[in-house]
Formats: C-alpha cells, structure tokens, sequence
C-alpha cells in the first residue's frame, strides 16, 4: 500500500446535532420499543403494537421527529419470550433499523440498541459512523450486555457470569471508541479482542450520545463512567425513592468519574378524554388480555421472585409488567399526564422515552393532547421544524 493517501475530495461535518444532548428542555421525550411486537406490553390485545409494520414504524418515527422529541430508542432483541402472543418474537435488527429511520428523519436523535455480544466491536463501529453519516450526525448508541440466556445462546457461546459481561463491554467500547477516533492504523490487545491493524474510515461526524440501563452496582459504574444518559427501571415505591435512585446514579457519575450524566426513564401511557377511560382501557389490555405465561416467563427470566411478594404486592408488580414492562404509568387525561410528567421532572429525570400500546394511535393523541399542555406548564419549549439546521451551522 503506499505510505501516503492521496487526498480526498469531501470533507463531510455534521449538519445537525443529537438533541438528546443539546436540547433545553426540562423533559425531554423519545419513543422506546417501536421496533419489537407488542413494544413493552405484554399482552395479546389485538391492537398492541407490530413490529414488522414499516409503515407504521416510519410514520410514527417521522411524527416524533416533527414534533421535536429528542430520541427514538429501539430495543435490542433477538427472539421472544414465549407465552401465548410470543411477546418480542418479531422484532427489527437494530442497526439496520436505525439507519432506515434516519433517512427519513431530520432533527431527532437515533438510537440503536447493540448487545456487545452478538457484534465485534469494529463491525458496530462501522455501522455506527454510517447511521451518524446517514442522519448529519445525530446517532445515539444504547449498550446492553445481554441478560435473556436463550437469547444470547443463540449466539454459539453461553452467557457470561454478570460482572464479567461489563468487562467485555470495557473492552468492547475502548475497542469501538478507538476505531471512531484514530487516526490511521491502532492495535489493541485485551483479554476478549485483539485487533491487528485496525482500521476505520470515516469517522462519526459527531461523538455518538452513549446509553446504558445498568441496575446492578457493577453496570451502574459501567454507565456512570462511559455514558452520556443512564435509562432507568424506576424503582417506584414512592417518590423520596425515585428521588433518590436518580440523584444516586448521578452521584456516582460527578463523585467517582468527574462526569455529568443525565438521567432518563422509560413509560407506558394511556391517553383518555376521562379518567374513567383510560383506567379502564388498561385494564382491559392489562388484566382481561394480558399475556400472563410470557409475564411469568419474563420475569422469571429477569430473576424477579415474586414469591418474595405479599399476594397483593405480586398482583400489582404483574400488573405494572404487563402495562408496560414496569415504565412509569403516564394514565389519564392530558392535563393529568402533565402533572405526572411535572412529577417526574420535579423527582430530577432529565427524559422519559415512551411507550404504547398502539404506537400509531397513541403518538399521534399525545402530540396534539399532551404537548401543547407540556410547552404551557414549561416542560418543554414549542418546537419549529427546520430550527435545528439553524442552529448546527
Ligand atoms: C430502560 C431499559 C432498557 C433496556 N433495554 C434493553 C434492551 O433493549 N435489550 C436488552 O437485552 N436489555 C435491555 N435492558 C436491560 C439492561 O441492559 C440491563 O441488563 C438491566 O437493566 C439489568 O442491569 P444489570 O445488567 O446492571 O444487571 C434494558 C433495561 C432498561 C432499564
């Protein structure tokens, strides 16, 4: 090869920013689970959510874009769970899916979701730069170590023992960040890859915006010192706990890393002219359709003991799961999902990434009912399509 490279006619930069970093808004919003059925409820109401549904996938991720959300976060899956709907069985790759939905999308940030273990971290470098080439520069990449043993086994390796899945992805990410950062040929030698004369042309027009949804101590000091947002199950006994859950990551982020990190979590809403409706719209998705041999598969597989439940306790934990893999409930009328969304910021999250039973139906309610309640109350400021293109010049 020769010594030096003739020089190149473009210079691609960035035309946009990820607004899951730069936005002002108090309450920043995504859209999380548009690529699996049935997106975080378990249930087989006929109306839940298909994932092989592009139309639908490209409208609802072109309305939240217009709308000026900052984030749409697919999750990462590979196989269902089982149970009488199979809940997640049909689902998109999550790379590819990313970069289908940026073509078409103009302001917000996306995301893929990548399981360390299924891709070699150069691999998921590459496709990463192309999503961030594909969207100006707004790609956003979620990390997660696996925790569904079918799921990874499908992958020809058994699962990892829970801590040592965060010390492959150390490794997986310095592999991947060095791929997207220097310059000409890098080695590198760890206890899980070796690479020889890597290489990798181009480079990300941004630094992508990195997620984790550690819970453990150990994936919580993973995310705090690699990531940008940490994405919460909120422990959601009370509100003093939430509060301090979220203060907490964000504690261990500044006191052992020196870094500010936001924090965000995810939610199921059900939108409804009447209190009434929508409690009883959930409960007829919930408890009369509810899927509840995946709920017990999942859960079981999660390691959740409901045995350590009073009756009542389980039932309302198995309830919570099936509504929306225990997100936080934003049920009611717009003016009451405000007020829970105030709560929410008031408790300290920075962003709720969010969730339907019908993705279609449910984002296109939320943008002309909640919005313009949210911009009222301060929560989120009014949004100009094309303000974006501005500002990155
Ligand atoms: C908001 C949120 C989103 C998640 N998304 C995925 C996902 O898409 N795919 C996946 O396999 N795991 C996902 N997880 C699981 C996490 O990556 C993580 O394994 C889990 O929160 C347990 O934390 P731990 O790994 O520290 O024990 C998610 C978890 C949360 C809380």
């Amino acid at each position: 090869m020769a010594k030096t490279i003739a020089p190149r006619s473009i210079h691609p930069v960035a035309t946009r920013q990820n607004p899951m970093l730069t936005s002002k808004n108090r309450m920043k919003l995504g859209v999380f689970g548009l690529n699996v059925d049935s997106g975080c409820a378990i249930t087989l109401a006929p109306e839940r959510h298909m994932a092989d549904d592009w139309a639908g996938n490209l409208e609802v991720a072109k309305l939240a874009d217009r709308s000026g959300m900052e984030a749409l976060i697919p999750v990462g899956r590979w196989r269902g769970f089982g149970g009488d709907g199979n809940t997640h069985g049909v689902n998109y790759e999550t790379y590819t899916w990313a970069a289908a939905i940026a073509a078409v999308t103009d302001q917000i940030g996306v995301v893929t979701t990548s399981h360390v273990a299924t891709i070699h971290p150069l691999v998921a470098a590459k496709q990463a730069t192309t999503v961030d080439h594909v969207s100006g520069g707004r790609f956003g990449l979620n990390i997660v170590c696996g925790w569904f043993g079918p799921e990874m086994g499908m992958f020809g390796a058994p699962m990892m023992e829970h801590d040592t899945r965060y010390e492959h992805a150390d490794e997986w990410l310095a592999v991947t960040k060095t791929a997207w950062n220097q310059e000409g040929f890098f080695d590198y030698a760890g206890k899980f890859f070796n690479v020889a004369q890597g290489f990798a042309e181009p480079k990300p027009l941004n630094r992508p915006v990195l997620i984790n949804a550690g819970g453990s101590p150990r994936g919580m000091r993973f995310c705090a010192e690699h990531c940008d947002v940490a994405f919460l199950i909120m422990n959601q006994a009370d509100e003093d706990t939430m509060r301090r859950q979220v203060k907490g990551y964000r504690d261990l982020a500044k006191n052992e890393f020196g870094r500010d990190i936001q924090v965000w979590c995810y939610a199921y809403v059900v939108q409804r002219d009447t209190a009434e409706e929508a409690n009883a719209y959930l409960n007829y998705y919930v408890n009369e359709m509810g899927d509840d041999p995946a709920c017990d598969l999942v859960t079981k597989e999660l390691g959740i003991q409901t045995g350590i439940f009073t009756p009542e306790q389980a039932q309302a934990f198995r309830f919570h799961f099936k509504a929306g893999w225990a997100g936080v409930p934003l049920v009611g009328t717009p003016e009451m999902i405000v007020e829970q969304f105030e709560k929410y910021s008031d408790i300290g999250l920075d962003g709720i990434a969010l969730t339907w039973l019908d993705y279609k139906s449910g984002i296109k309610d939320f943008v002309s009912g909640v919005l313009p309640l949210m911009e009222k109350a301060g929560l989120r400021e009014a949004y100009r399509p094309g303000s974006e293109a501005k500002a990155a010049e």
